[in-house]
């Protein structure tokens, strides 16, 4: 595929298929949700089935993990060295056994860098066969750059986001199944920071991810099966100044008054336990770096 025909736009079709037609190499990162082969038969007290306009939600295990691991491994062969990609995933039980995205991405070419939690604080399912689960993850995946497995360091006002992201599900979008702007927000601006580049969402839905790509300044590749949510997604696209006030919320809680590097120079707390100020609570120290 030509430049022109993929570079800030949505291409309809299947993820795996679309990505074969990308050239090698030409991302710097991405970020998506994929379906979670959830079953749409499947549903408890107040929980509201998803189900997409252009697609089912619903194949056998082995065969929905085996297109992940291929979906994964066009989006590295795609991705630069020194690359990241951002995948949004849960655990999910069937009769009684667990699935743990760990379970196939540990198959993929990517190297797992973190898991972090999504902490949604709130979930439609309320049954009580397990304690209520209101987390999802998010798995940062790392294309090495040589043989360096470890790669960049990010910048102080980024890394001082725990590995717990606390954001409240999506509620004004329409699409069954949309992350919150600030989602894709902290992930691109983290590790783009003021580097400019091209992001992908492979199965971009509403175009959450595009519009906060194009709000960073960077381009974007979007895919998608639903001309439904195509539609939706260019219209945001186009109205994406009506969505800056909530990028920038998530952009302003990306700040230090003093970098790793200023804190330890003046002996100030490390991580290591001084001895001194030991009445205040490790959370009161930490609370005063700020
Ligand atoms: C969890 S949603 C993504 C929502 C998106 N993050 C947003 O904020 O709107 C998954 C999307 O994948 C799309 N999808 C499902 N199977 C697909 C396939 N085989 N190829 C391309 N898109 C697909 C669905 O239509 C749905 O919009």
């Amino acid at each position: 595929m030509k430049k022109t025909e993929y570079l800030n736009k949505i291409i309809q079709g299947d993820t795996v298929a679309i990505l074969k037609t990308l050239p090698d190499e030409i991302m710097d990162m991405g970020v998506t949700s994929p379906p979670y082969n959830k079953g749409e038969d499947k549903k408890g007290w107040l929980v509201k089935n998803v189900k997409y306009s252009g697609t089912t939600d619903k194949l056998p295990e082995d065969l929905y993990q085996n297109n992940q691991i291929a979906v994964l491994d066009e989006l590295f062969r795609i991705t630069k060295e020194g690359g990241s990609f951002f995948y949004n995933h849960k655990l999910r039980w069937e009769r009684g056994e667990m699935f743990h995205p760990m379970d196939w991405l540990r198959k993929t070419k990517w190297l797992i860098r973190q898991e972090i939690i999504w902490d949604r604080m709130i979930a439609a399912n309320i049954r009580g066969w397990r304690f209520w689960q209101v987390e999802e993850r998010i798995y940062w995946l790392y294309k090495p750059k040589g043989g360096n497995l470890i790669g960049e360091e990010l910048k102080p006002r980024h890394s001082l986001s725990t590995s717990i992201w606390r954001f409240q599900p999506e509620q004004k979008n329409p699409h069954p199944a949309p992350f919150p702007l600030a989602l894709p927000v902290r992930a691109i601006f983290s590790i783009m920071d003021e580097k400019k580049g091209i992001i992908i969402d492979p199965y971009c839905g509403s175009g959450t991810t595009l519009v906060a790509a194009k709000i960073l300044g960077h381009d974007f590749i979007g895919v998608e099966i639903s001309e439904d949510y195509i539609k939706s997604a260019e219209s945001r696209l186009q109205n994406y100044r009506a969505e800056l006030k909530y990028a920038n919320e998530e952009m302003a809680k990306h700040i230090v008054m003093k970098t790793f590097k200023e804190r330890k120079e003046r002996g100030e707390f490390t991580g290591k336990y001084s001895g001194k100020n030991n009445k205040k609570s490790d959370e009161q120290k930490i609370l005063e770096l700020f």
